[in-house]
């Protein structure tokens, strides 16, 4: 089978990119790395992306200000240069327009720290040790344009414990975003997941 060209949107350390890119070295896994694209010129996660050689794009969010569609546009060309199928956001801070969202859809997933929907938006973890959840984790969705709204793919759950600090419950939670995304992609590079409404089925 062919390999599905997938391209991975970062804002920061990156380190679920690290995991899809690790994850996508074995040979048998559906999908390959083509382009690691950052809107911040000092994310981490590009040194990685570097020393792995996989090509990478830097398209910097503050030099476009408030024009939204203008930097999705800059996005969206060196989407098509790179050939990519599938698009990742991989802790990428930016809303996207809902025009590139739908050029997108059924393409382009993200991975969030909490059990959606419970805790969209930021800080997730503070706020699920001040709610008092006993159950907190992470979720991978379809992208559509309400932020973190689109349809569920997969979930991890972890134990809050009492003596939980916002840093011990999100090491928690990312050691399973780890798990989780890489396995995501996997499936939809695979062509194992349906959308039906809101609900989406792992086939075959
Ligand atoms: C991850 O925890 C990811 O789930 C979160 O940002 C972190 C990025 O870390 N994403 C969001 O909050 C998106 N709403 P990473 O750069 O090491 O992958």
């Amino acid at each position: 089978m062919r390999k599905k060209r997938v391209a991975i949107l970062i804002s920061g350390r990156g380190s679920n990119m690290a995991a899809l890119v690790k994850a996508a070295r074995a040979p048998d896994f559906p999908a390959e790395i083509v382009l690691v694209l950052s809107n911040r010129p000092e994310a981490a996660g590009l040194d990685f992306a570097r020393s792995e050689s996989i090509p990478t794009a830097l398209v910097p969010s503050k030099a476009y200000g408030k024009d939204r569609a203008a930097f999705d546009a800059a996005m969206q060309a060196e989407l098509e240069r790179s050939g990519a199928e599938i698009v990742c956001l991989a802790g990428f801070m930016r809303l996207l327009t809902p025009e590139f969202c739908e050029g997108w859809a059924g393409r382009m997933i993200n991975i969030h720290p909490a059990l959606l929907p419970s805790f969209k938006g930021l800080d997730t973890h503070a706020r699920a040790l001040e709610e008092g959840v006993k159950l907190h984790g992470c979720t991978t969705h379809f992208v559509t344009p309400g932020m973190d709204e689109g349809p569920i793919i997969l979930q991890a759950a972890v134990p809050v414990l009492d003596d939980d600090t916002e840093a011990s419950l999100g090491a928690r939670v990312l050691a399973e975003e780890h798990r989780i995304y890489p396995e995501t992609l996997r499936l939809l590079a695979s062509g194992r997941l349906a959308i039906e409404g809101r609900r989406v089925k792992i086939t075959g």
